[in-house]
């Protein structure tokens, strides 16, 4: 080994998890909910397979779906990919995003005449986190479109744990900048305390959208509109 082997940056290994069988991180809420608006979405675009949980789940329930993701890791982008092997509908990609979401929409003009659930969950592990540029694209040409954004700050709602890399916060103090350009933005989020995951702890997540939908206006009640100012 020479002197400069000494200052380059060690490589970390790249841990694989088990693809769990529940998506979503196994929380029943947020499964029940999002399934009620797939049912009436044509496309499922999710940023950051990891191994590919929420992607063979929401695919296997969900036939009807076309189902499109990116996961920047190689090492994990592979096994996830034997995951998904046998799953027609799922088109996953060794992609960053947003490169990713600008590329699957320049590719497929059409993609955005139909109702599109975003699950936004590309962060960590070194990668660049452009949230809030992907955010801005996405409402802009995507006004048809359910954007469940994972790992998110719940306004009052401390029990779910949310992140934070860098002094970026996943939260809608961050996600302003885009969001105020929108007048007709509706935003709902958990408030719920019972963990029903049998492997992760509470984490917060937020839905934003420019829809209407029966399942809004007839909410659980565990989940609330978000008005300024909070509630
Ligand atoms: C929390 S995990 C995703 C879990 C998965 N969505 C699920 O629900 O089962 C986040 C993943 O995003 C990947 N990632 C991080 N930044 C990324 C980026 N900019 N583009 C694509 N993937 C990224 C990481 O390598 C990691 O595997």
């Amino acid at each position: 080994m020479g002197i400069f082997d000494l200052f380059k940056k060690k490589e970390e290994k790249r841990i694989i998890y088990p693809t769990f069988s529940k998506g979503f991180h196994g929380d029943d809420f947020l499964i029940q909910f999002s399934s009620s608006l797939l049912k009436d979405c044509s496309h499922f675009v999710e940023t950051g397979s990891a191994e590919a949980t929420t992607l063979s789940f929401v695919s296997k329930n969900n036939p009807h779906l076309s189902l499109i993701s990116c996961e920047a890791d190689e090492v994990v982008y592979r096994h996830a990919i034997k995951q998904v092997e046998g799953l027609t509908n799922v088109d996953l990609r060794n992609q960053l995003s947003p490169e990713f979401v600008y590329k699957l929409t320049s590719e497929n003009p059409a993609i955005v005449n139909g109702k599109v659930f975003f699950w936004l969950d590309a962060h960590g592990y070194g990668f660049k986190w452009p949230l809030l540029e992907e955010v801005d694209f996405i409402l802009n040409k995507y006004p048809q479109s359910f954007i469940f954004i994972d790992d998110f700050k719940v306004p009052g709602q401390p029990q779910f744990g949310y992140d934070v890399y860098e002094e970026q916060e996943c939260s809608l103090d961050y996600l302003e900048p885009a969001l105020r350009k929108y007048n007709n933005l509706k935003i709902y989020f958990p408030k719920y305390s019972e963990k029903t995951s049998e492997y992760h702890p509470l984490r917060g997540w937020v839905l934003i959208t420019q829809l209407s939908h029966p399942v809004l206006e007839n909410l659980p009640e565990d989940i609330f509109e978000y008005t300024q100012g909070g509630k």
